[in-house]
């Protein structure tokens, strides 16, 4: 990742709320994820001028796979297409898109899709984009702890390395909620140990740039201390 990236802000978004925001409309479920759709592009246009390099986006949860069969097909359907759509206006923008999660259980193409968008925006330096699909943080964690078995001598930055597959992690800064929940649903649990928590009322497809500047301007006001005094603590590393 760009140095000029890492020391931007990391913000990881629970996009939640596309349900509760259709059904309030007399919508279905995969119109509220359709205008979700919207809500992504905004925000991903905003992110960068609004001090964010990097910005994880959660779009599917391994527990997501318990929902009914056709909300599941209907949302990877609209993965895929988002990724054939809008990767060129990424690339044209300066966004690097990955993709974090399990790739093993995705329906035919998605996959290459994800790999396809991967290389094509390879070259991006103006926002690092993450994209969570079938991700759970917990399962990350327990694959690095397996990959490292029988190692005793593993430093945070190498056990970090492999939880998120970056070879230069990045802790998160904000993690931001809509929707009204106020719960991590098992997102980032590793990268956000000390992550600012912002959470509205507001439902992700009504999430818009004023929205982003207002948690931003809160997370601003926040002391991070990282277990110091000082108010301007330096943020410890990965590394112990
Ligand atoms: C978030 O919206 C999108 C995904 C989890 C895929 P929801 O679908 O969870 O919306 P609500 O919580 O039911 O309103
Ligand atoms: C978390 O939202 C997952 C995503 C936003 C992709 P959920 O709506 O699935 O979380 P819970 O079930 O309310 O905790
Ligand atoms: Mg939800």
């Amino acid at each position: 990742m760009q140095s000029t990236l890492l020391s931007k802000l990391h913000v990881g978004i629970i996009m939640d709320g596309n349900g509760r925001w259709a059904t309030a409309r007399g919508l279905t479920r995969l119109e509220g994820h359709h205008a979700g759709v919207e809500a992504i592009r905004r925000i991903i246009e905003a992110a960068p001028h609004q001090g964010i390099g990097t910005l994880t986006l959660y779009a599917f949860s391994s527990d997501n796979w318990r929902r009914p069969t056709a909300e599941v097909a209907g949302l990877m359907t609209l993965l895929r297409r988002y990724l054939a759509n809008e990767v060129e206006m990424l690339a044209r923008n300066g966004v690097r898109l990955s993709v974090i999660g399990r790739r093993d259980r995705l329906p035919d193409g998605l996959a290459q899709a994800i790999a396809a968008a991967e290389a094509e925006t390879a070259g991006g330096e103006t926002l690092a984009l993450r994209i969570a699909i079938d991700y759970s943080a917990r399962d990350a964690i327990l694959h690095a702890a397996i990959s490292l078995s029988g190692i005793s001598h593993a430093t945070r930055t190498d056990f970090a390395r492999l939880v998120t597959g970056e070879p230069q992690p990045r802790d998160v800064d904000l993690v931001i909620r809509t929707s009204g929940e106020q719960r991590l649903s098992d997102f980032l649990l590793w990268e956000s140990a000390y992550a600012e928590l912002h959470f509205t009322e507001r439902n992700w497809p009504d999430f818009d740039a004023q929205d982003l500047a207002v948690a931003l301007a809160s997370f601003h006001r926040r002391q991070r201390r990282f277990g110091g005094l000082t108010p301007h603590a330096l943020e410890p590393a990965f590394g112990s």
